[in-house]
């Protein structure tokens, strides 16, 4: 009967079931019972303090709601699908427990209000996890960089060999680009952090309340502006799934490379066998399942944000049920990229590489003619026609089978009389790196001074 709902008041018949079951958020919001639980508690403590409900019914609800809290947490609370939501589902219990009192409780409340602060309070400590989970996984990366200082490796354009670079390097690129994910985690929780109860359904309230006390209560440092603001919008989680989308994108990424490194054609890594499967027929497959399904699920966390986007972008002001739907992608985001950047940190702790098929291919490719173009440059040839030159030598190369190193002085002069006896210094794999000294490049001392800087936090 509808009579059993606490909004039943002006029905006359029952919620059909269907619709019961349909309009339900209690599957996946009763994740929210902590934040519902310490929200109501503030916000009960708050209509004491003003005098709108007596003290000894403060306490009793502050008593009760932390008697569900235990009940919740040991697994012996009964979630009820009629009671639609975990606000309700708290709600009713503490009324059934305590009476008079608990019904006092919504006392200048919404749920409109109250879900946007049990979204935020919820965000808050996810988006906190979220960092330190970066962190670790740039731990690891720094503990490979450090590990396996002055391995070459070739860098690629267009998966084509382009130069060669410290290993170490092409890790310190992905800590640039996760210490970046971890700033724009750390710049949405200022947005996030503000409290948005007191708005009640979506104009206010006509009790006296005291949000600058409920902030206090909840360590919020701001309290939001307009009552309608607070209750329509999600930009703080669009943005949460924003950027947990970038950061994915870099975790796709790395995958990929990951995955293309283990390959027998490469076998530039091997991943340790806890992060990989095998095959029911092929006996000796050894498969990196942990990127491929990290690159794989990157398609779930943008969808989460088209998602998001998609619910938001025709609702007129304030609240509309459809925002419900929030919930989901949000939580389904939460645990993907706190999965994903766990098992990466592992594994990328454990990876094994091999220095010696690195060099191999460093070496091959003809990837040090750029220093070929540039050592001409240094003896005064301009840049175009020393590109010229070393084209020719490459096509010469590649007719008589040979690498650029491999080329004799007499060969190399007959490209031009520029060249010297010196040139056979200038065009070895460390010469090529340790030659790329300006800040940010690959050279050794670079990449050093990049891993002391990054260990020491900047
Ligand atoms: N379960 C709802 C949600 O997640 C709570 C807010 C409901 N408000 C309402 N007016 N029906 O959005």
């Amino acid at each position: 009967m509808a009579k059993d709902k606490l909004w039943g008041g002006r029905f006359a018949q029952p919620t059909d079931k269907f619709v019961e079951e349909f309009t339900a958020s209690i599957r996946f919001d009763k994740r929210l019972y902590h934040q519902d639980i310490r929200g109501s508690i503030a916000h009960a403590q708050m209509l004491g303090k003003q005098g709108i409900i007596p003290p000894a019914d403060v306490a009793a609800i502050v008593h009760g709601l932390q008697e569900i809290l235990q009940q919740i947490e040991k697994g012996e609370f009964d979630f009820s699908v009629a009671l639609e939501d975990i606000h309700m589902n708290i709600e009713a219990r503490l009324s059934a427990k305590i009476g008079e009192a608990g019904k006092r409780l919504h006392t200048g409340r919404s749920r409109n209000d109250q879900v946007a602060l049990d979204i935020r309070l919820y965000m808050r400590d996810e988006l906190t996890d979220i960092a330190t989970y970066l962190d670790l996984l740039i731990d690891s990366l720094l503990f490979q960089a450090e590990k396996q200082l002055g391995v070459i490796m070739p860098g690629f354009t267009h998966l084509q060999t382009a130069q060669p670079i410290l290993f170490s390097h092409h890790m310190l690129a992905y800590v640039e680009m996760f210490k970046r994910d971890k700033g724009r985690m750390e710049d949405c929780l200022k947005r996030t952090n503000v409290l948005p109860l007191g708005a009640g359904a979506l104009a206010g309230t006509t009790f006296p309340i005291d949000r600058e006390y409920v902030a206090e209560l909840l360590d919020f440092p701001e309290v939001s502006r307009n009552s309608l603001d607070s209750v329509s919008d999600r930009d703080f989680a669009v943005e949460f799934l924003a950027a947990a989308s970038i950061l994915m994108m870099h975790l796709s990424r790395f995958s990929e490379e990951l995955i293309l490194w283990s390959t027998s054609e490469f076998k530039f890594i091997e991943l340790s066998d806890g992060f990989c499967t095998g095959s029911s027929i092929m006996p000796q497959k050894k498969n990196p399942d942990v990127p491929e399904l990290v690159r794989g699920k990157t398609g779930r966390v943008y969808g989460n944000l088209l998602a998001l986007l998609t619910v938001m972008k025709s609702l007129p002001l304030a609240y509309n049920k459809d925002m419900q739907e929030d919930k989901e992608p949000l939580f389904d985001t939460i645990d993907t990229v706190k999965g994903s950047l766990k098992i990466f940190a592992a594994m990328i702790r454990e990876m094994r590489i091999d220095p010696v098929k690195m060099r191999e291919a460093a070496a091959k490719g003809f990837s040090t003619a750029t220093d070929v173009a540039d050592y001409l440059v240094r003896k005064g040839m301009p840049f175009r026609d020393a590109h010229e030159v070393v084209g020719k030598a490459v096509r010469y190369c590649i007719d008589q089978q040979k690498e650029l190193p491999e080329l004799s002085i007499a060969e190399w002069q007959g490209f031009s009389n520029s060249i010297e006896p010196d040139i056979f210094a200038a065009i070895t794999l460390e010469a090529s790196v340790n030659a790329r000294s300006a800040t940010g490049g690959t050279a050794l001392t670079r990449v050093k001074a990049e891993i002391e800087r990054c260990k020491a936090g900047k």
